[in-house]
């Protein structure tokens, strides 16, 4: 029987300097890992309770190994947008749903086509630029090659390649990275967006105190990059614990996140 597949919503209070005087609320949704079903009420009503303005989802949605089952995410996003703006960044699973063909064949295309015709709005390297109740706010989706996330393995170069494809943070507004792994954090707080979100590690299977988990995905012990928050200047770091589960399917003091951004613009 697996441990704490419960709920738990992290919210998280920001400050910005732009924009009218108003809180924004926001969701962050991210590994939900979902197979055939998409999830059940209790994700349901806490999300709900949130009263998010727009859900902004932080990739792997799915499982994608061979037998992929897609159901459950394709689902999920179309209930999503029903209810909710939503903006929809990769995770190394999606990534390789569209990449890995020769093994899962032809689901990735039929997945995407799916979410083409749902409400989402899909960032793939791509930035949107939104306004919710007069704040100005730039979402970007940053979509890494399956390298990024091998164990081991750590690339140089993360600030200069956000800076090509996204160029600078836009200023004036309050700016929103998606970068599905928190491996570059430092390079993400060098890049300076207003606020970047990650997920991936899962809280690390159990949390040890409030950032640092037990083991990552790509096996670094005690890595302190699996949860919480950082800030440096006007720029803030969080990370999800993750609101599912695959291959490990434990979490200790670790339970399933969604994550509540409240975003005071105006605050001088
Ligand atoms: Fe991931």
């Amino acid at each position: 029987m697996p441990l704490e597949y419960k709920y738990c919503v992290r919210k998280y209070r920001l400050e910005t300097a732009v924009g009218r005087k108003r809180v924004v609320r926001l969701a962050f949704l991210t590994d939900i890992h979902l197979t055939d079903q998409g999830p059940g009420q209790e994700f349901w009503k806490l999300l709900d309770k949130c009263r998010p303005e727009g859900v902004l989802l932080g990739g792997d949605l799915m499982v994608a190994k061979e037998g992929v089952q897609v159901r459950g995410a394709e689902k999920f996003v179309g209930k999503l947008t029903e209810k909710y703006p939503v903006w929809y960044a990769n995770g190394n699973h999606e990534r390789r749903l569209l990449e890995e063909t020769e093994t899962l064949g032809k689901t990735g295309k039929r997945y995407f086509r799916a979410i083409s015709g749902t409400k989402a709005v899909r960032l793939a390297n791509q930035k949107a630029e939104v306004e919710i109740g007069g704040c100005p706010i730039t979402i970007y989706g940053l979509d890494l090659p399956e390298e990024y996330y091998r164990k081991g393995f750590r690339r140089k170069g993360m600030e200069g390649l956000l800076r090509e494809t996204f160029g600078e943070p836009e200023k004036g507004r309050f700016t929103i990275l998606l970068a599905h792994t928190p491996r570059y954090w430092r390079e993400y707080l060098d890049w300076g967006a207003s606020l970047t979100l990650s997920g991936h590690y899962h809280g690390g299977i159990c949390l040890l105190g409030k950032r640092r988990g037990l083991i990552t995905p790509d096996y670094r012990l005690l890595a302190s990059e699996c949860c919480g928050i950082r800030n440096r200047g006007d720029s803030s770091m969080i990370v999800s614990a993750g609101a599912g589960e695959h291959t490990v399917p434990v979490r200790i003091h670790n339970p399933r996140e969604i994550t509540l951004l409240e975003i005071a613009f105006g605050e001088a």
